[in-house]
């Protein structure tokens, strides 16, 4: 047999397997894994001695902003940003102008993002309730890989962008949705068998409490805290897993940021709710304790809490409550990013520093590379509907790999990074294991840092 690549000597890494082995690809898919070597000839070798082989990493959360606000970030970036931080899949977020709210809206993104991609993608739909409850059908049909509902944020009536600082009496705006608009949105998707991701937030709890705090003129974190507090994100996730157990609907609990969010989760999967939960770099590595040297860039809704909540979702990944690892990638210009805590948007890029700040945690002994690839690949991956053709390391599943240096170090620069927003929490941060290439269906895309490839990036859709 004749090979289009050969990766030779690497350690194989699998949530199962740990082994050395040579990985052999033909037409976009791993042809061959052996621990001898095989005959034949090959376009392009690589040797991987002293260096693992990952499945590629998908990331489940990005915020591309395109259509829409793209002086912030577009899809050809925010992949470029990916592939350089060893991701091999994203799924794109639906709070576009327009939106990703029906079929028409699906097809219109799938064309739109394809030429820009570096990195193969899902599409999220969005749920907006009452107004494309019934597109859902649809959407599903089209191919989303889920649907999300923005729970506890108002949006603007026109371009559909999420109010960041809402307040009551605002003009332009579509509010939040009602407990049972809520819970007809998890009727309406339990019928497409999708998932159903959330953010949780109760936006009235927020509103009477960060209003109580503006009042007494505090501008510091802790202030933000106050106004927006575990209590605000328990709330909701509790009610969002009860809604999941009576409707049936399959519930991911985005970016989750508490102990508390995390022991609703623990307790509705215990009776066997169908609910899964990720959460982010920003809160397993920061707590309010950083905001003094961070500054507002750190602003992130939910917004990063305690130094015991980052224990509590650490101890989460640990025992399997929390499954998955995601960034959030959330861009906005540094001079958006500059101004007062009340004011200014949230979110920060994260796509691109994800994998190197979870290599270095296993560096540091927090967890195993194992268990990396299933936060990061195979769990997504199965979650979503796309497993085994992305998130394993199988013989016929496409060739998606990142290869990282567990001994390489690196410093992280906001200057450098491949996102439109040079904006990051992490500026200067020291890390030790990287990913050094990125391969999507067989392909460099990423190699040392450079991004070495034209877009070649496909839609994925979850097998039905
Ligand atoms: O901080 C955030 N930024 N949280 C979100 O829920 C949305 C995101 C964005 O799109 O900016
Ligand atoms: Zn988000």
């Amino acid at each position: 047999m004749n090979w289009d690549y050969v990766i030779k000597n690497g350690t194989i890494i699998t949530p199962h397997e740990t082994y050395q082995a040579h990985v052999y690809i033909k037409d976009e898919k791993i042809a061959a894994i052996s621990k001898q070597p095989l005959e034949g000839e090959t376009k392009k070798e690589t040797d991987a001695t002293g260096q693992y082989i990952l499945p590629g990493l998908i990331d489940v959360h990005v915020h591309s902003r395109d259509p829409g606000p793209t002086y912030k970030e577009d899809f050809f970036t925010s992949t470029q940003a990916a592939a350089a931080g060893g991701i091999t899949t994203v799924f794109d977020m639906p709070n576009t102008t327009p939106p990703t709210r029906d079929a028409s809206s699906f097809h219109a993104q799938v064309a739109n993002l394809t030429p820009k991609a570096h990195v193969d993608f899902g599409i999220w739909g969005i749920a907006l309730g009452p107004m494309n409850n019934a597109q859902l059908p649809k959407l599903h049909e089209a191919g989303v890989i889920g649907f999300k509902y923005f729970w506890g944020y108002a949006v603007n009536k026109n371009t559909f962008q999420l109010t960041y600082n809402y307040e009551p009496g605002m003009t332009d705006v579509l509010p939040p949705l009602s407990d049972g608009e809520v819970y007809d949105i998890f009727q309406n998707v339990e019928k497409t068998g999708q998932v159903l991701a959330i953010h949780g937030e109760d936006s009235s709890l927020i509103q009477v409490l960060t209003e109580q705090v503006k009042k007494t003129g505090r501008t510091d974190y802790n202030a933000l805290l106050d106004g927006r507090p575990n209590l605000a994100e328990e709330v909701t996730v509790q009610m969002g897993t009860s809604f999941s157990r009576a409707s049936g609907a399959k519930l991911h609990v985005l970016h989750v940021t508490t102990g508390e969010a995390a022991d609703a989760i623990r307790r509705a999967q215990a009776q066997g709710a169908p609910v899964s939960a990720e959460t982010c770099p920003h809160y397993l590595f920061l707590s309010n304790e950083d905001y003094p040297k961070i500054g507002p860039v750190m602003k992130i809704y939910p917004p990063v809490k305690y130094e015991k909540d980052k224990e509590a979702l650490w101890e989460a990944i640990s025992d399997g409550t929390i499954a998955i690892v995601s960034s959030d990638h959330a861009p906005h210009t540094p001079e958006e990013k500059a101004g007062g805590l009340w004011k200014i948007p949230a979110g920060m890029p994260g796509t691109e520093t994800m994998a190197p700040l979870m290599l270095n945690a296993v560096n540091e002994g927090k967890l195993s590379l194992q268990k990396l690839a299933a936060l990061m690949a195979e769990n997504p991956a199965k979650r979503f509907g796309i497993y085994p053709q992305k998130g394993s390391l199988e013989v016929g599943t496409d060739a998606d790999i990142t290869i990282v240096d567990m001994n390489k170090e690196a410093t992280i620069k906001a200057a450098d990074l491949h996102s439109k927003s040079k904006v990051t929490a992490y500026d200067g941060w020291h890390v030790k294991g990287v990913p050094v290439e990125t391969i999507v269906r067989g392909e460099t895309i990423m190699k040392n840092g450079e991004i070495v490839h034209k877009p070649i990036g496909h839609v994925v859709k979850p097998t039905k």
